[in-house]
């Protein structure tokens, strides 16, 4: 008889959220950490600690861009940096705290330390060998290296150095134009640092839809973010002072540099799978270094399952909650899924940008019919009223049917507002069913209507 009936490695997004679901349905399992607390990257280093310094500094860029013109004089506050460090580790500790305790109300073993897979149906965690009949690895990932550049979390920064730097840089190049790098970007440029990002691609932020990533650019622009476009970064090394970085344009491979006294590398995240004993288990990857799995996230070791960023698709926490949740239904007999093509995605900078979807370059692509509905928040009155009216809604719906396709939203709370579209395009929703839907006023979210309003005889406020 083994042990447990379910054993998942890692306790993330992914793999806390899949311990629980199994719990809940009645499994007996365990969620083995290392960690000192638990839920992983997102909650410990990344998602959670970044939203928290973003929400200081979105907050001390509203005293000084806007405070005056709401008529609140004099407000000219001084960043503690050890206390906004010391707030956004409270942040941590108030979530990790919060998956311990649900662990506990639904009877979930934590095995403290790191683990290995021995064999089929076998865990090892220190000395102790556990056993149980299915083992799911949600390991997640770890910043990927660029060649010539070595991390010391120092001067030269992954995203986990960036959230706990000494002081306030006076320069810091990113390298990369990610949502790392955007989000890490703002946080810093937001308290004085100037801030240069240094991008391989010819546009920032791959893969979101052209018009609104050129959009987000402009407005990052106007916040005094620095874009050095189509350069492909050769290598980075400490100085005296900080650190030089070398690129090379790629238009004419002119060779250049620049220095600043911190340089975050933002330039991707790689499954941090190594250790766990796949090789000697034989476990199938996929050439980027991927866990291979079937639709039912099983790998070709029966028994064996892995999710989220183990696995191939998005690196999101979301996206690993809700693989971690369809794999505990599986586990437990029932049917569990996950519906890919309704995976949204969110910037947490000021605008938000968020997006699910297609983009319009992909149904391009796809040679698909399609209309598009797009709105201004210069049309919506809370957004003036908050001076975040710079951004729109676009909609993408299918010309024919009018189903909708995608929505992208550069706006206020666009991270928020983008849910109302995935509701309806997981029902099969037609712009004009969210056009139709009436929209409380004076909300954001009567811009998500507009656009709707747009796919069809037009918006009201544009
Ligand atoms: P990313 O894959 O989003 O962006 C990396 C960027 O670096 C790309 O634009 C790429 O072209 C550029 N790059 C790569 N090599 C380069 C070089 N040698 N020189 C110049 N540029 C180069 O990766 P990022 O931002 O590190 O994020 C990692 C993962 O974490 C992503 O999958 C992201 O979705 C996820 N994440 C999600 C967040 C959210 O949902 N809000 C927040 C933070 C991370």
């Amino acid at each position: 008889m083994a042990e447990f009936d379910v054993i998942i490695i890692g306790g993330g997004p992914g793999g806390y959220v899949c311990a629980i679901r199994a719990a809940q349905l009645g499994l007996k399992v365990a969620c083995v950490e290392g960690r000192d607390t638990l839920g992983g990257t997102c909650l410990n280093v990344g998602c959670i600690p970044s939203k928290a310094l973003l929400n200081a500094t979105h907050h001390l860029h509203e005293v000084h861009e806007n405070f005056e013109k709401m008529g609140l004089m004099g407000a000219n506050p001084t960043v503690d940096w050890a206390k906004m460090l010391a707030y956004k580790d409270d942040v941590i500790a108030g979530n990790t705290k919060g998956i311990e305790f649900l662990f506990k109300k639904n009877k979930v073993t934590w095995l403290k330390g790191w683990g290995t897979i021995p064999a089929p149906g076998q865990v090892k965690v220190g000395e102790e060998v556990h056993t149980a009949k299915n083992i799911v690895i949600a390991t997640g990932s770890e910043p990927s290296s660029l060649p010539g550049v070595t991390v010391d979390e120092q001067v030269i920064v992954t995203s986990t150095g960036a959230l706990a730097l000494p002081a306030v840089p006076k320069s810091m190049v990113v390298i990369g134009a990610g949502v790392i790098g955007l989000e890490m970007g703002s946080v810093y440029a937001r308290l004085g640092t100037q801030v240069t990002v240094v991008e391989y691609l010819d546009a920032i932020t791959p893969g979101m839809d052209a018009e609104v990533a050129k959009a987000f650019q402009k407005i990052l622009t106007k916040q005094g973010i620095k874009f050095i476009l189509g350069a492909a970064v050769q290598g980075a090394e400490t100085t005296g002072t900080g650190a030089k970085v070398t690129y090379k344009l790629r238009k004419d491979d002119s060779a250049h540099d620049l220095e600043a006294e911190v340089i975050l590398v933002a330039t991707g995240r790689k499954p941090y799978v190594d250790g766990l004993g796949l090789e000697a288990l034989g476990v199938e990857r996929l050439p980027r270094g991927q866990i291979k799995t079937d639709d039912h996230f099983s790998t070709n070791i029966k028994g064996l399952y892995a999710i989220g960023d183990a696995i191939t698709g998005p690196m999101l926490a979301h996206k690993a909650e809700d693989e971690g949740m369809a794999l505990a239904e599986i586990m437990a007999g029932k049917h569990g899924h996950v519906n890919y093509n309704v995976i949204p995605g969110v910037v947490y900078t000021t605008p938000e940008v968020a997006s699910v979807g297609a983009t319009e370059e992909q149904l391009k692509e796809q040679g698909r019919a399609y209309k598009v509905g797009k709105f201004s928040f210069m049309g919506n009155a809370r957004a003036k009223a908050v001076f975040q009216a710079e951004g729109f809604v676009k909609i993408l719906a299918d010309k024919e049917t009018d189903r909708i396709l995608g929505a992208h939203i550069i706006g206020p709370m666009a991270g928020d507002l983008i849910h109302e579209v995935c509701v309806a395009m997981e029902f099969g929703a037609s712009a004009q069913d969210l056009a139709l839907t009436c929209h409380a006023h004076p909300t954001y979210s009567e811009a998500v209507r507009e656009a709707a309003l747009a796919c069809g005889d037009g918006a009201i406020h544009a």
